[in-house]
């Protein structure tokens, strides 16, 4: 607004300043209107370069964003015309997979295991035992030091980023957020979702609540890294997400873990939905979700222990079934509970407990 007053206010300055010196007998008129003519178009141009750089101003943390996430691959070589990973059915195979942060430990040893195309593949072990880490490899934060993996047959670092990661649908541990509207966020995985589908993903991850109450609803802009929703919202706009994704390849770690038990118990119908036909990574605590596994995948201090199904490893009296034991992992809440708010008080300090182990 004010570059406008100022831009006219200087066009009829020269204006002004060219009747005078034609007054004087020293400019034609001309000369006058061609030169006014000229001075409107640099002002134009000016124009445009100033809400340039008020746009750069404005969109600077959206932009910065944009970049680290451009930039997070780091160390990751693509290939040069690498070929799209085409749609997969979504058999995965880790073939002694060995991975360290590149501090000189090692937190992965010769990993080795099949997923089967809609399996439903469980990592459980101890805090830190590398199951975040090894789901990581798989949508290549990190690609592994020795060994491989492929995904229906092709080696992962063979195909382009961007189309592995179109195959996969990812819930993080502790999902961040672009700085970004609400339903630009979730339409990330899928940018031409209609409204409608967008409302059902977030009703079905119990997120369109507490959506529908912010002012400006799914135009709400999250702040930078998603610090103005709480750990459960974000939670509830990442499965959202990944429910609208609708990728073959499904990767949940801890996906409900923010979340109370009345509101995990609801979501929990809707994930059980989206698994099927789908190959799904899942780390979680619940006993029914680890029970449900195709294949249990027992990890501890980075080294696969233990691979099987519930009631074999159960049988076989190794470290999943001392773990089990223990009561290790969290029984789902009573049927009754849907109704209540919150975690009952008696039993927070267990589920904590549970997360903390198994997180
Ligand atoms: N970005 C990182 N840089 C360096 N070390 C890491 C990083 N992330 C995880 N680690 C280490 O790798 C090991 C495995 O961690 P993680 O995969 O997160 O385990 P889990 O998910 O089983 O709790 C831990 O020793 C952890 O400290
Ligand atoms: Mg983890």
């Amino acid at each position: 607004m004010a570059n406008r007053a100022a831009s006219t206010l200087t066009v009829l300055g020269l204006f002004a300043f060219g009747v005078a010196l034609h007054g004087r007998g020293e400019i034609t008129v001309g000369a006058i209107v061609s030169f006014v003519g000229f001075a409107m178009m640099m002002i134009g141009r000016m124009e445009q370069l100033a809400g340039f750089i008020t746009e750069l101003f404005f969109q600077g943390p959206a932009l910065a964003n944009f970049f680290d996430i451009l930039d997070a691959p780091d160390g990751l070589s693509e290939v040069p015309g690498a070929p799209r990973l085409e749609p997969v059915r979504g058999e995965v195979v880790f073939e002694d997979v060995s991975f360290g942060y590149g501090n000189g430990q090692m937190v992965l040893h010769g990993l080795s295991f099949t997923a089967r195309a809609g399996s439903t593949v469980a990592l459980v072990g101890p805090t830190g035992a590398g199951k975040t880490t090894a789901l990581s490899l798989l949508y290549r934060a990190h690609d592994p030091v020795s060994g491989r993996i492929t995904v229906d047959g092709h080696d992962i670092r063979t195909v382009s980023l961007a189309s592995l990661r179109a195959q996969m649908a990812v819930v993080f541990q502790n999902p961040g957020l672009l700085y970004r509207s609400i339903a630009e966020n979730l339409r990330i995985g899928r940018p031409d979702a209609t409204d409608a589908q967008l409302q059902t993903a977030a009703m079905a991850a119990e997120a369109h609540q507490f959506v529908v109450r912010k002012p400006e609803g799914y135009a709400t802009v999250v702040a930078e890294h998603g610090k103005s929703l709480s750990g459960g919202e974000r939670q509830r706009l990442s499965i959202a997400r990944a429910m609208l994704k609708y990728a073959p390849i499904l990767i949940l770690d801890e996906a409900t873990s923010a979340l109370d038990n009345a509101t995990e118990a609801r979501i929990q119908r809707a994930l059980d939905t989206l698994v099927k036909g789908r190959t799904t990574f899942v780390i979680a605590h619940r006993l029914s979700t680890v029970r449900a596994a195709d294949l249990i995948l027992v990890l501890q201090e980075g080294r696969l222990v233990e691979q099987g199904r519930y009631h074999d490893l159960v049988s076989r009296g190794g470290l999943f079934a001392e773990l089990e034991a223990q009561g290790r992992f969290t029984a789902d809440p009573p049927a009754g509970s849907a109704g209540a708010h919150g975690r009952p008080a008696t039993s927070a300090s267990a589920d904590d407990a549970a997360l903390e182990d198994f997180a």
